[in-house]
């Protein structure tokens, strides 16, 4: 799809997916700063940085920060000391200065293209994102930049990128929940959302025509970590993470978006919450140390500035 489209199509139509996205973000992607949340990212960023995650970092740079789910839980957790937020969305940095002004966090934030940033050289110990590279024209070209604002030494993180394989695997879980819907609607007695007869991916804050046109790529590990290395990038890993817990996790969460959001049980909701939870630990401790990245959903990139 990206050769199909200009770089200039791909951020317009992120800018404005996002914009109209922004209001019910938080609560369609259960985003969450508390202790669930926290757990949540730090475990993803101990995958990360290792040992580096304990010591912190004094100044640290997020793209495509969205609603501020990684910076504000980690400045929450104490990771970070002086953070500061970017995303080419404004209306998804005014919902993360909201959300910092809530916790009574302090965070700078910038409107600003991955690709394009208004930083000095040399003026981040750590630059990070959540599910962002997949969104962006040129990742190697954004890697580039984030080489460029990191001090020597300075270490990237990024978590939450779409694998190719994991991607058409999660798309069993999804048609399986399409062709279940109507029965599980009858089982717990919800009426269908309206407007949809069981199917979609539950698009309910925002969720608009522009939605199928903002993702752009879906990694193979090593084309993750070529564009890494083709940015300098040193010490570059890639590794994959959630197998089970994805494919429950997508098969509920059609479920759920077919029906009408006031007819799902609790009890259900806690179900899905806590097997999903469940079985994040069974890939973490089973499946991510034996199994190829490329079977995973998640990609995780990590590299330094040599
Ligand atoms: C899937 S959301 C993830 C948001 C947040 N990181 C999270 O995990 O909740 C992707 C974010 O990337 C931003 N984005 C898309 N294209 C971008 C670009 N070219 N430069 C900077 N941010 C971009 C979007 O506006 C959106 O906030």
């Amino acid at each position: 799809m990206e050769g199909l489209r200009t770089a200039a199509a791909i951020r317009d139509v992120n800018t404005r997916y996002h914009d109209v996205a922004a209001a019910g973000y938080d609560v369609k992607w259960g985003i969450d700063f508390g202790e669930v949340g926290q757990a949540q990212v730090i475990g993803k960023m101990r995958k990360l940085l290792g040992p580096d995650l304990h010591r912190g970092f004094a100044r640290s740079l997020e793209v495509g920060a969205g609603t501020g789910y990684f910076t504000l839980n980690l400045l929450r957790a104490g990771v970070l000391r002086e953070a500061v937020c970017t995303d080419i969305s404004p209306g998804m940095l005014a919902a993360c200065n909201a959300n910092a002004r809530r916790l009574a966090l302090s965070v700078e934030t910038t409107v600003a293209d991955a690709e394009t940033l208004p930083f000095a050289d040399g003026n981040f110990d750590l630059v990070l994102g959540h599910a962002v590279l997949h969104h962006l024209p040129d990742p190697t070209r954004a890697l580039s930049e984030f080489r460029r604002v990191l001090r020597p030494g300075g270490r990237i993180a990024f978590a939450g990128e779409p694998s190719r394989l994991g991607d058409r695997i999660a798309a069993v879980p999804k048609r399986g929940a399409g062709a279940a819907a109507p029965l599980w609607r009858r089982l717990i007695g919800a009426r269908p959302v309206s407007g949809v007869n069981g199917g979609g991916d539950g698009a309910g804050g925002g969720g608009h025509d522009l939605e199928p046109f903002v993702d752009v790529h879906a990694f193979t590990a090593p084309e993750l970590a070529g564009h890494a290395r083709a940015a300098g990038l040193a010490d570059v890993r890639v590794r994959g993470e959630e197998l089970t817990a994805n494919w429950f996790g997508w098969f509920n969460r059609g479920l759920e978006a077919s029906a009408d959001p006031d007819d799902v049980p609790m009890l259900w909701r806690r179900y899905a919450f806590h097997g999903y939870l469940l079985l994040q630990r069974v890939d973490e401790r089973l499946l991510e140390s034996r199994l190829p990245p490329a079977i995973f959903y998640n990609l995780l990139l990590t590299g330094r500035r040599g």
